[in-house]
């Protein structure tokens, strides 16, 4: 095991904190407050925020996509730079914090932003980012992760930055309580195939990394099963579950895979698909590829998660599978597209995107990406 750990983002979770706003921003910075389509406006998280800003000097910028694009957030960077901005307030989910994330690194920048994407351009200088989190599923509120889109190449890239981690985020369950099923059903997955893409590898021996991950993958599951009966706890839990997730700690000295998000990633970029339902539509067709390489960890995984006594990891898979569309998720690809050149733009993309030989150990090719996606049709 050898890694180094800081997570320097300041969590507020719990009812009633968008309040704090006011004094957790400095009271001399000039704010960009940037949100999505307009959600907040319904459910009050607007009128909190703007209430916390009132003795800020404050902008605001909206229509961050879900999926978000390169090509609105280069306004809204013109736009920040206009008014001379020098904080950034995301108040959304992972598209919004994303779309932040790239505004921020790209804002001192005078070449255009999608260098970030391209590893063509390392920030030494960014803006300080605050979150309100609307969404729980992808832990972008404190890790250093943003997933961008550009519209003219149907590319869906990604990349770190240490200037990414939010000074704090707050995160208030009952912002959740407006989302429909289906978000709550992407934000249960994004944060299981999480957890999995930092646990379903090798055996290792990393005690806390793998005991901690199977306490998250026991708690999600749990949610997933009373996803119908959603009290104020189901909210919360999934909050943080969602967040200790991909907050970095659980992936600490380990192996990790990431396959079913790559391949995840060109899926959504092609077809606009809901980030989460890629994975589901990818994951467990993935793993029956790798069963033979997996196959103990996901035997582990029904004895720690599923308390099950199988000794076949198929088994496991098919618990996961049907999670899934237990909580509504279909699983056929070719139901949220029709198009039948799905294999040739997926591995061209990846090869493009430098995935040639990807997961834990690098067997994933461009072969087994087409079986993959043969099974998922
Ligand atoms: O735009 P608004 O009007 O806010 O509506 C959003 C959006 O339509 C709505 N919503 C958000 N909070 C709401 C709400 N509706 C009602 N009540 C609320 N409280 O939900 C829709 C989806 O929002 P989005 O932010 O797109 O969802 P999510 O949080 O799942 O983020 C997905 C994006 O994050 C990326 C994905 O690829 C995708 O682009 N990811 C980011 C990661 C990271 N930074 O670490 C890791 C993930 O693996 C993922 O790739
Ligand atoms: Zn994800």
């Amino acid at each position: 095991m050898q890694f180094s750990y800081q997570n320097p983002t300041l969590i507020e979770f719990g009812a009633g904190k968008i309040e704090k706003i006011s004094t957790l921003i400095a009271q001399e910075k000039k704010v960009l407050f940037v949100y999505g389509g307009g959600s907040i406006k319904k459910n009050g998280v607007y009128e909190e925020v703007q209430k916390a800003l009132k003795n800020h000097t404050w902008f605001e910028f909206s229509g961050i996509e879900a999926n978000p694009t390169k090509e609105t957030l280069d306004k809204a960077i013109a736009y920040g730079r206009e008014k001379n901005i020098d904080y950034i307030l995301a108040v959304g989910g992972g598209s919004v914090i994303d779309g932040c994330k790239y505004i921020a690194n790209a804002f001192y920048y005078e070449g255009d932003g999608w260098d970030l994407l391209e590893g063509k351009y390392t920030p030494t200088k960014a803006l300080e980012i605050g979150v309100v989190l609307t969404l729980a599923a992808t832990g972008s509120e404190s890790n250093t992760g943003a997933v961008i889109t550009k519209k003219a190449t149907k590319e869906k890239r990604f990349f770190h930055s240490p200037f990414s981690y939010p000074t704090f985020s707050i995160l208030d369950p009952n912002v959740l309580k407006s989302l429909d099923d289906r978000q709550l059903a992407n934000g249960v997955i994004d944060a299981f195939v999480h957890t999995c893409e930092q646990y379903i590898t090798t055996k290792h021996g990393a005690l806390a990394q793998d005991y901690y991950a199977e306490g998250i993958l026991r708690g999600l599951f749990e949610l997933a099963n009373t996803y119908t009966k959603r009290d104020d706890l189901w909210y919360a839990n999934l909050m943080w579950l969602a967040n200790q997730a991909l907050n970095g700690l659980i992936g600490l000295g380990v192996p990790q895979d990431w396959a079913t998000h790559f391949i995840g990633h060109e899926l959504s970029g092609l077809y606009g698909i809901d980030h989460a339902r890629t994975l589901a539509i990818v994951q467990p067709n993935l793993l029956r590829e790798f069963i033979d390489e997996r196959g103990e960890k996901l035997v582990q995984m029904g004895e720690n998660v599923f308390k099950m006594s199988t000794k076949n990891p198929n088994d496991v898979i098919d618990k996961i599978e049907t999670m899934y569309k237990n909580l509504g998720v279909n699983l056929e690809l070719s139901s949220y597209t029709q198009d039948t050149d799905i294999n040739e733009k997926v591995t061209t993309l990846l090869t493009k995107h430098g995935f040639t030989h990807f997961g834990y150990n690098g067997s994933v090719n461009k072969e087994m990406v087409e079986k993959i996606l043969n099974k998922s049709l």
